[in-house]
């Protein structure tokens, strides 16, 4: 007789909400962009920079696989996992791997420099971003220059995440696309120890108005 699987949940919700609406609002981003739809653009940029503020602060605060100091691993051991992985040595990590923790470090940090660079952007003829006004004319076109050179290393990044996700799941045999949609790991996949320690998903939504707060008074007039 078989063992039942035990899963163990690795991911809060607020994370696995954080990263499919990411997914969504970069695909409307784009598609605005690239259609003229700047209203549609300006929202669907700003409500990122509200999850990405969000997700800054719930690295510090938050469940123990979202936390900075859990994931962020230095350049060295971030080596070593992947000099170790290529000896074919796994090594098991309830969230993310000390490779993986850099990906996330730079998808976090290039896509709010796309939100950041957005603010003061202008299409060049009737559409300004919301800090566009508090610049010289010349200074938000070289970030309107940049806004669109920053897109194109968010798409190469994305790419490589992309890639180093269907590694895991075709060679290594590692699902971990699923555990981002349902929360959880089976046991098997996870390192000895206690589980991680999840934040009760109220304190998630105090950080989600204080990072709405945050973004208002930071663009009020
Ligand atoms: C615009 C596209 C995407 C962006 C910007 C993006 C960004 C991110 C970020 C920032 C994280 C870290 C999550 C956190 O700790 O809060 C992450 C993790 C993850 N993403 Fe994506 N992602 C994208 C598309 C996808 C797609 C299409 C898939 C599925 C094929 C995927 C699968 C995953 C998985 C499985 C993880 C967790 C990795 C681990 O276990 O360490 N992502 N992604
Ligand atoms: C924070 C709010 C944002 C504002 C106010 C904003 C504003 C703008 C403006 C004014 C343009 C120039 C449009 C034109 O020349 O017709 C633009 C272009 C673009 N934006 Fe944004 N943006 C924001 C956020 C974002 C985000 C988060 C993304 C993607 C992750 C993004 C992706 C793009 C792309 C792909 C282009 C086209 C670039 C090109 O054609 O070279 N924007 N944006």
């Amino acid at each position: 007789m078989q063992t039942p699987l035990k899963l163990v949940r690795v991911w809060d919700l607020p994370v696995r909400v954080f990263h499919w609406s990411l997914v969504l609002l970069v695909l409307c981003s784009w598609v605005s962009a690239e259609n003229g739809l700047l209203r549609v653009h300006l929202w669907s940029g700003l409500a990122l920079l509200t999850l990405l503020v969000f997700r800054i602060i719930w690295g510090f605060v938050g469940s123990s696989t979202a936390r900075f100091s859990q994931f962020v691993r230095s350049p060295r051991q971030a080596l070593e996992y992947l000099r170790a992985t290529k000896r074919g040595e796994g090594q098991l990590h309830a969230g993310h791997n000390p490779a993986g923790g850099w990906m996330v470090l730079a998808l976090l940090t290039v896509l709010s420099l796309q939100a950041m660079t957005g603010l003061f952007s202008n299409d060049g003829i009737r559409f300004f971003g919301p800090l566009a006004a508090r610049i010289s004319a010349a200074l938000s076109d070289r970030l309107t220059t940049l806004h669109g050179t920053i897109f194109n290393v968010i798409l190469t990044f994305v790419w490589l995440h992309i890639v180093a996700v269907l590694y895991y799941r075709y060679v290594r045999a590692e699902n971990l696309v699923a555990p981002m949609i349902n929360g959880s790991k089976p046991d098997a996949m996870l390192p000895a120890g206690p589980p991680p320690k999840l934040v009760a998903v109220r304190w998630a939504l105090l950080c989600l108005v204080f990072a709405v707060l945050l973004v208002w008074w930071i663009l009020k007039p």
